[in-house]
């Protein structure tokens, strides 16, 4: 613990997937945490949270929402980090139209980033973002061209469209892009101290604290099972970014502690620790969960895997402790311990 026991930081999105894990791992790692959630009377949320060891002396949480943004102010007063994890997506409960949803969530970085600069404790604020905001594509009469690797000069075309439908996905791509690089525009202002740093990250596997499997990891196992709805996000992945760039979610916390225990930080940074195509994923299940009968329709075309090149993060010293071995099996391990994935054995 050391030094850390003392830092002050702030997660939104806290009760999420990505974002209960990275409270548990701070709360392991001696911080402090402020993490904000939709709804303080959730008790399923505020449950898990206060649950987590350390909670008593070490966690407090506020409430906030992306359409009132100015509420985060207060859970970000007096931190030294902040990790702007939560984003608004469209779901069943979901009131606000697609250009809602993207303003809503470049106005929620805006503020989050403006309450950075009015406190003067904030040195960093670390933006999770996507991977599907880091297409290599153009676009040609609609046909979709690879141009390079995903790498973090690769910003996706507004205009893209995708043959798998999906428009809540398409929202989720275009709001996640114009949300990043309205967050990374702060750099661009030397007068302006706040450090800010976007992780986009691949999709995201292995296991929750949540009692629920997260979409992400539905969608890693997705063809295992044969779900045809998740499936479809495995295709949109692979139609956008060439190939289906992947991260464990222990890397994931660990990529962005890592983002704040550096001196000084700030640029994009992909995390992705593979980028398999479809068809490869499918391969490894069916060489290793026989018991599974794969069916052709989800085993993806055959074609060479457009990479995603995570080089900047390693130089800078960060090292993978999960491979794509380890991502999808904790994934199904994660989908059984939960019932979504029947053993078949
Ligand atoms: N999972 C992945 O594969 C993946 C990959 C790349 C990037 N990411 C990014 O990681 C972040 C977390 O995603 P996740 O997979 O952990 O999803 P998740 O479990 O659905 O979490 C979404 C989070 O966003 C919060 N949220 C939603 N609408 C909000 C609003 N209007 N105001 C305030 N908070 C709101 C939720 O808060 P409540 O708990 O209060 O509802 C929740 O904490 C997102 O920024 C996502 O883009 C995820």
């Amino acid at each position: 613990m050391g030094k850390q026991a003392t830092k002050k930081v702030c997660v939104t999105g806290g009760a999420g997937y990505l974002g209960s894990s990275l409270v548990k791992k701070l709360l392991d790692n001696g911080y402090s945490v402020h993490a904000t959630l939709r709804n303080l009377e959730d008790k399923t949320k505020v449950g898990l949270l206060k649950s987590l060891p350390g909670a008593d002396s070490k966690l407090v949480l506020f409430q906030a929402d992306i359409y009132n943004p100015d509420e985060f102010k207060h859970a970000i007063e007096g931190c030294e980090f902040v990790f702007h994890v939560a984003t608004p997506q469209q779901t069943s409960a979901t009131t606000q139209t697609s250009q809602e949803i993207i303003e809503g969530a470049i106005s929620g970085v805006r503020s989050i980033a403006e309450s950075c600069i009015q406190s003067p404790s904030v040195k960093r604020l670390i933006y999770t973002a996507s991977v599907m905001a880091a297409s290599p594509v153009t676009t040609d009469c609609g046909k979709l061209n690879f141009e390079s690797n995903v790498n973090e000069s690769c910003w996706t075309p507004l205009d893209i469209t995708s043959s798998h439908g999906l428009e809540y996905m398409m929202t989720y791509t275009i709001s996640k892009t114009l949300a990043e690089k309205e967050a990374l525009r702060y750099n661009d202002n030397p007068n302006c101290k706040l450090e800010v740093v976007s992780l986009p990250c691949g999709l995201v596997g292995g296991e929750t604290l949540l009692s629920h499997v997260p979409l992400s990891v539905q969608v890693m196992f997705s063809s295992l099972i044969g779900n045809s709805a998740t499936f479809k996000g495995f295709q949109l992945m692979e139609e956008i970014l060439g190939s289906v760039p992947i991260i464990h979610i222990e890397d994931v916390c660990d990529t962005h502690i890592f983002c704040i225990e550096k001196p000084s930080m700030r640029g994009r940074f992909i995390c992705a620790a593979a980028s398999p195509t479809i068809r490869e994923v499918a391969t490894y299940f069916r060489q290793n969960y026989p018991q599974y009968e794969i069916s052709e329709e989800f085993m993806g075309e055959e074609k060479k895997a457009i990479s995603c090149d995570n080089s900047k993060l390693v130089k800078m010293g960060f090292e993978y402790k999960y491979n794509m071995k380890n991502i999808l099996d904790d994934s199904v391990n994660c989908g059984r311990r939960l019932g979504a994935v029947f053993i078949n054995e």
